[in-house]
């Protein structure tokens, strides 16, 4: 497995540039196959989880082919409702191929999903949706089996305003006759990115972005050229990496607007920032001090894709924090690798108390899911001598060549090969 060496201390200086969102470009990925037509996703990244889930829709018999970072996705030879076992346990966002599937050959077979192992993860929500639509959705053993051929718009209430559920049902439903209600929506912007490639693609979706979004079914999609919004998670943890090296970094091509919640909480604590219409300007502070508390919730609330890279800046910041995951139940498996480091916290249950030290010193460390392998890298930057962080094979799932983009703003990140 690869790693990354890290030698820390140095301040991260320059501008960077951020890709499109992985959980964009995972949802339009699976939209793409409710159309025989070609459909293209512009300035795409090139992570394990994409490519998993390309791999998952050549499964299904489309033909996907990049074109520098475009994805070109052609969809008319699609023959199998099935999404294969191997894949469908490695990646989670295969679970929305379930919601399309469905669209296009009104029954399908998918497998629970995998992904991150941050949290019990049910998709009781995704199937409860799907149901609520006439779906006939069976569960045999590992397995789910799917029949739409009777399905019909309705109006469906979420328990809890899951992202997936919410991109799961709005596939499902954007080609049945009727109107679906989905109430209680998450508002995520990857949602409204969503909707917007859908209206694109000759879809009737209304209202993502709030709690009621509405889905006129229709008859056929057409091909799209589409370019999904910037990476806000990928952003923030640019931010956070300049606030814990005391530098100053000038992050383009992102959308600030979708990152108040960070921007609020560490504006004037931990670094200045200047955020205009598409760029964040963040000049670390030489003595950063302590959010007081953080908590994680739907957005626009904290994002818990934010929170292990926060806690890390929480580690070397002058005072007492204390952090509130209330979206999944296990996600600080980094805080055990942090305290290696020389960090001071402690967990129980939801809540982490975060006392910040002068200092973090380098050491071997090991990432166990996607960001809080991200958390380890910018403690790596920030610590004293070298920091080994392995299994970075999680980081990869969602940071597209991470060491390259650290390395043009100073820092000194190797990838080891195994
Ligand atoms: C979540 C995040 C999303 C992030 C993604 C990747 C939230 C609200 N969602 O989306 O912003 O990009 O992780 O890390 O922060 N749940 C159920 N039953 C279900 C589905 C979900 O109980 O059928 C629960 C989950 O266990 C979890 C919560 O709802 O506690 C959030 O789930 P959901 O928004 O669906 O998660 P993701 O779509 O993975």
């Amino acid at each position: 497995m690869d790693k990354f060496q890290i030698y820390g201390g140095a301040r991260l200086d320059g501008e960077i540039d951020v890709y499109s969102a992985k959980n964009s470009v995972l949802a339009l990925l699976a939209a793409s196959i409710l159309t025989d037509e070609q459909v293209i996703l512009t300035d795409c990244p090139k992570i394990g989880d994409v490519y998993n889930m390309i791999k998952i829709l050549e499964a299904l018999g489309s033909k996907v082919v990049w074109q520098e970072n475009s994805i070109i996705i052609d969809s008319l030879g699609v023959y199998s409702h099935e999404i294969p076992q191997s894949y469908g346990k490695e990646i989670r966002s295969s679970i929305f191929m379930l919601g399309s599937i469905l669209a296009r050959f009104k029954k399908a077979k998918a497998v629970f999903p995998g992904g991150c192992d941050i949290g019990l993860r049910p998709i009781d929500l995704h199937i409860k949706g799907l149901r609520e639509l006439n779906i006939d959705v069976k569960e045999m053993g590992a397995n789910i089996l799917c029949d739409a051929k009777n399905a019909r718009g309705k109006k469906i209430h979420l328990d809890f305003p899951s992202v997936g559920a919410t991109e799961n049902i709005m596939l499902a439903s954007v080609l049945i006759n009727g109107r679906t209600v989905i109430c209680n929506a998450a508002k995520e912007p990857e949602i409204v990115c969503l909707q917007d490639m859908l209206n694109k693609m000759g879809a009737k979706v209304y209202g993502a972005g709030t709690g009621t979004i509405e889905i006129e079914g229709v008859k056929k999609l057409h091909g799209v050229e589409f370019k999904p919004i910037p990476d806000r998670i990928l952003a923030g943890t640019y931010l956070i990496a300049a606030a814990m090296t005391k530098g100053k970094v000038y992050i383009k091509n992102c959308r600030p607007n979708d990152l108040t919640s960070l921007i609020s909480k560490l504006n004037g604590v931990s670094c200045d920032i200047l955020a205009n219409d598409d760029t964040i300007l963040v000049k670390g502070y030489e003595k950063p001090q302590s959010v007081m508390m953080i908590e994680t919730s739907p957005y626009p609330g904290f994002p818990t894709d934010l929170q292990a890279q926060t806690l890390a800046l929480q580690t070397i910041s002058h005072g007492t924090s204390l952090i509130v995951e209330n979206i999944f139940e296990t996600r600080y498996k980094h805080v055990g690798e942090l305290i290696k480091m020389g960090a001071e916290i402690v967990v129980k249950d939801r809540y982490a108390i975060v006392r910040g030290v002068e200092k973090l010193y380098g050491t071997q460390v090991f990432a166990h899911d996607l960001r809080g392998g991200a958390a380890l890298v910018l403690a790596g930057l920030a610590a004293e001598g070298t920091t080994i962080v392995e299994d970075i094979h999680h980081v990869d799932r969602g940071y597209y060549k991470l060491e390259e983009d650290l390395t043009s703003l100073g820092a000194s990140v190797k990838r080891i090969q195994s």
